[in-house]
């Protein structure tokens, strides 16, 4: 008889969150800083792994911010975005990976296997060298937020990190608003910074996230939960698969559903430990996750042992 595998449960509600993220999730919904208001339906039953993946193809465009997006009046910095579309520039890629940064892949001794991919994508400031055993070599796309790139801190201009493969940059917008209206006033002003990156490095490829993708996979997420999620952007993880779904025809997530060695350890690279890395506070994260669940094609087993699940790209789903 196979054995049972206990692995994330795919209707987690925020009861089961400790006392302190129950707080946190009632505190963004009072705030309600981006203006969210849900026109949507909550389904009344739940959806079935297919047709929650047609809702993702169908409704989610995974798109980057458009130089004729931006009126010319307003702005002398499209110059500065790229003119080849994402998909010209990666192609379509076959199997990829996308590398969450817990703490649990620590130890996981996964390197060989995400490098074996044929695109990686990592997240913000997750380092390779020193930790290529469990997380490996390869960066094919780094999915990077505003705050990075603004904040004196992060040593965004600083860091040869960022220096290779393609940059994918997000910040989130208010709910309804327009691309016009959200570049006036950005969540981090990440203009100056964005300038001079792509100044002294033109020939890396660098785009920012249409700000809309995010709100676009924040309705699928709130339609497909009964209680009300953050009304906050979803997380970086969960932007970078959705945008590896429509990049590849397959995608090997790591550690986004905790396996066997989750722990409250947040980054694989620092020792600062915080509950809510993995479940979440300002990001609906444990609403993330439960969906990232239910549309899972691998086993429990290889979530437990590795933290791995494996995705269809959008490509391969025929709706
Ligand atoms: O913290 P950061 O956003 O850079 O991490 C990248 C992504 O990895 C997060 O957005 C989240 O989706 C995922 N993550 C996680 N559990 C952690 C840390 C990060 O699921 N402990």
């Amino acid at each position: 008889p196979k054995p049972n595998f206990k692995v994330w449960n795919e209707d987690s509600s925020s009861n089961s969150l400790i006392f302190r993220l129950q707080k946190a999730r009632q505190n963004y919904l009072k705030m309600n800083k981006y203006n969210v208001t849900f026109l949507g339906k909550k389904q009344s039953s739940k959806l079935h792994a297919e047709k929650l993946l047609c809702e993702l193809k169908n409704k989610v465009n995974v798109t980057m911010l458009k130089r004729t997006e931006i009126p010319s009046d307003d702005s002398e910095w499209k110059e500065y975005l790229p003119v080849k579309s994402l998909g010209e520039e990666a192609r379509q890629l076959g199997r990829c990976a996308v590398v969450s940064s817990a703490g649990s892949i620590k130890s996981s001794g996964l390197g060989s296997e995400i490098d074996s991919h044929d695109a990686v994508l990592r997240f913000n400031g997750a380092p390779t060298v020193g930790y290529h055993q469990d997380v490996g070599n390869k960066t094919t796309i780094r999915l990077i937020n505003s705050q990075l790139v603004t904040l004196e801190e992060h040593q965004f201009l600083k860091n040869d990190l960022y220096n290779s493969g393609i940059l994918v940059m997000w910040d989130p917008a208010p709910y309804h608003a327009e691309p016009s209206e959200w570049y006036r006033k950005p969540d981090y002003d990440f203009f100056g910074n964005y300038k001079i990156y792509r100044q002294k490095h033109p020939d890396q490829p660098f785009y920012i996230l249409h700000p809309q993708a995010p709100w676009q996979i924040w309705d699928i997420l709130q339609e497909n939960t009964p209680e009300n999620i953050q009304p906050n952007p979803p997380s970086s993880g969960m932007l970078g698969i959705l945008l590896m779904m429509d990049l590849c025809d397959e995608v090997n997530v790591y550690e986004f559903i905790p396996s066997k060695r989750q722990t409250d350890i947040c980054h694989y690279y620092q020792k600062f430990q915080d509950r809510a890395c993995v479940m979440g506070a300002y990001h609906p994260l444990l609403f993330e996750k439960n969906l990232v669940k239910k549309i899972s094609q691998g086993e429990d087993e290889h979530i437990y042992v590795k933290g791995r699940v494996t995705l269809p790209g959008f490509r391969k789903i025929h709706c």
